[in-house]
């Protein structure tokens, strides 16, 4: 399906179907009492309530009848059955393995994939429940208290956010410390503070060849060699890679390498072994919980119907808001601090999915593909951004996340009452004759003008339980799969972060003082003179 992708009938009937919802408002379509029961779904332990888009029911049955003709379903089932979906890195992305059941097997190159699965998800069990008693300690005999997480990119976002969304859930055995940045500021910041014979280094990179993390892990072992001693070393090393070899050539000791199959994709493996972060936060009977709240959210992605399957429906409001109305960015905003982390993680699970303009198959796309995620928590984007969503000339759709367990705390409620009160604000507006009415300064009339119709999905959460972080997770990962695939992209490639990598490597024997690389740009090479002071 090539140029033509959205002109197919499914597609051109949304396209007609748009120019009738171009001429709606929420603020009528919301004194619909129905409404709202008619377009909110279950995923899981989550509810999704989508009364507040642009459009009605029939919107989102001609969106699930677009999914169909896009083939997207097939494709979302393809993923869990192992099928290589990865086309242009010819591999699996089978990231619902990691939560699966034991039984039905899930084939991988004809083998079973869920023993080994459960192997090592009880093994980084073991040696974190080992780590956080004191039955593996130091090399001096002292139990870990403190231990560090090397790792960037998929290697850290999911594991850091998830470990924060779970504050209130912590066995609070170890102090956990995450380090992705390759800026000295941050690991440099961390160690003067710990010590060596009580801290864990724990090298999280599927590759092992990442160098902002080979440069951090270097550092940190090099302190660990200053206070413990080479020898001693092995007592202070972990490992989550795909590159075995590799990290039992930094000295890590065997039974402290915890791998993963090339099939899992950094962005989505946060419930793999590269999730050993968020174990030593909330134990072994937490990380459990996290892989059912998953698996809750897989299975309705599979079983529910396409007009009742939210998670498939999140992924096409993408595509609809892009497609039909070209809107050019999305906002998250978690209406809890211990979330605030979640829009950096979506940044990466979805625009490095989505982020792309050639299809799968090669060919250049002529739609839009993933918008530009971006987000903070509320209430603090109300006194940051939310000028913009209110008034501003961008259509910028709004993930909403609240969480329902916070009432009974007097702050909590009032950040219940912001959460509501700017989904209304934002999608009913205020006209010039209630502001006049209301005897507003006619000068400043068409000032406090909002338009409104500015639309949001609300995702509520039962509370922050390993059990429902999980549940939002797998609900983002599914829907930026079937996002993807009804964009005909690869959703879990990165081919475009290569260059960059790439040319960093080259420059850096110049930052350093070294010759400049023949053919180098203007602009570097200005740059690399100032940088080095002439
Ligand atoms: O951002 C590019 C990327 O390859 C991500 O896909 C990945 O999560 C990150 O770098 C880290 O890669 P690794 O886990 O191999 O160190």
């Amino acid at each position: 399906m090539g140029h033509d992708r959205f002109q197919q009938p499914a597609g051109a009937a949304l396209r007609s179907h748009q120019k009738t919802v171009a001429g709606l408002h929420l603020g009528d379509l919301l004194t619909d009492v129905d409404r709202p029961a008619s377009m909110t779904l279950a995923a899981g332990p989550l509810t999704v309530d989508f009364s507040r888009m642009l459009g009605d029911p029939t919107t989102l049955h001609l969106l699930a009848d677009l999914a169909a003709e896009l083939d997207v379903p097939r494709q979302l089932a393809a993923m869990a059955s192992g099928a290589p979906v990865n086309t242009t890195e010819g591999r699996a992305a089978l990231h619902t393995a990691l939560r699966a059941s034991a039984t039905p097997p899930i084939l991988v190159a004809g083998q079973d994939v869920l023993p080994d699965v459960a192997r090592t998800a009880a093994r980084v069990s073991d040696f974190v429940e080992a780590v956080a008693t004191g039955a593996r300690p130091g090399s001096s005999g002292t139990r870990i208290t403190d231990v560090i997480f090397i790792g960037i990119g998929g290697s850290d976002l999911g594991p850091r956010m998830v470990a924060a969304a779970t504050r209130q859930h912590h066995t609070r055995q170890v102090l956990a410390h995450f380090i992705a940045n390759v800026d000295p500021a941050e690991l440099d910041a961390v160690l003067p503070r710990l010590d060596p014979s009580t801290t864990l280094v724990v090298v999280i990179s599927k590759t092992f060849t990442t160098v902002e993390t080979l440069a951090n892990a270097a550092a940190a072992r090099a302190w660990l060699v200053e206070g413990v001693g080479e020898t001693a070393l092995s007592h202070h090393l972990a490992a989550v890679t795909t590159a075995i070899d590799q990290a039992a050539a930094f000295g890590v000791p065997a039974d402290a390498v915890f791998g993963f199959h090339d099939w899992v994709g950094g962005r989505f493996s946060l419930s793999s072994a590269v999730g050993i972060g968020i174990e030593f936060a909330i134990g072994r009977t937490g990380m459990r919980a996290l892989r059912e709240g998953m698996r809750a959210v897989d299975t309705a992605l599979l079983d529910d119907p396409a007009p009742q399957n939210a998670a498939l429906l999140l992924g096409m409001l993408d595509v609809w808001y892009a497609q039909y109305f070209r809107a050019v960015s999305k906002v998250v905003v978690p209406y809890s601090q211990d979330l605030a982390l979640l829009p950096s993680h979506l940044q990466q699970l979805q625009m490095e999915s989505n982020g792309k303009s050639v299809t799968a198959d090669g060919d250049p796309v002529s739609w839009p593909t993933s918008p530009v995620v971006w987000g903070a928590p509320g209430t603090n984007g109300q006194h940051a951004f939310f000028q913009l969503l209110h008034q501003g000339t961008h259509l910028v759709p709004v993930d909403l996340i609240g969480i329902r367990s916070t009432i009974g705390n007097e702050r909590a409620e009032l950040l219940q009452a912001n959460l509501l009160a700017q989904a209304a604000a934002l999608a009913l507006g205020r006209t010039a004759s209630a502001l006049e009415t209301a005897g507003v300064d006619p000068a400043l009339v068409p000032h406090k003008v909002m338009p409104g119709n500015r639309p949001s999905t609300l995702i509520w959460l039962p509370d922050l339980s390993p059990h429902s972080v999980g549940a939002l997770i797998a609900l983002y990962e599914h829907a930026t799969a079937a996002a993807g695939f009804a964009w005909g992209v690869d959703p879990f490639d990165q081919w475009g972060v290569e260059r960059g990598k790439e040319l960093a490597s080259a420059l850096l024997p110049a930052v350093t003082g070294g010759p400049v690389p023949h053919g180098t740009d203007a602009a570097t090479v200005a740059s690399l003179a100032y940088l080095r002071g002439y």
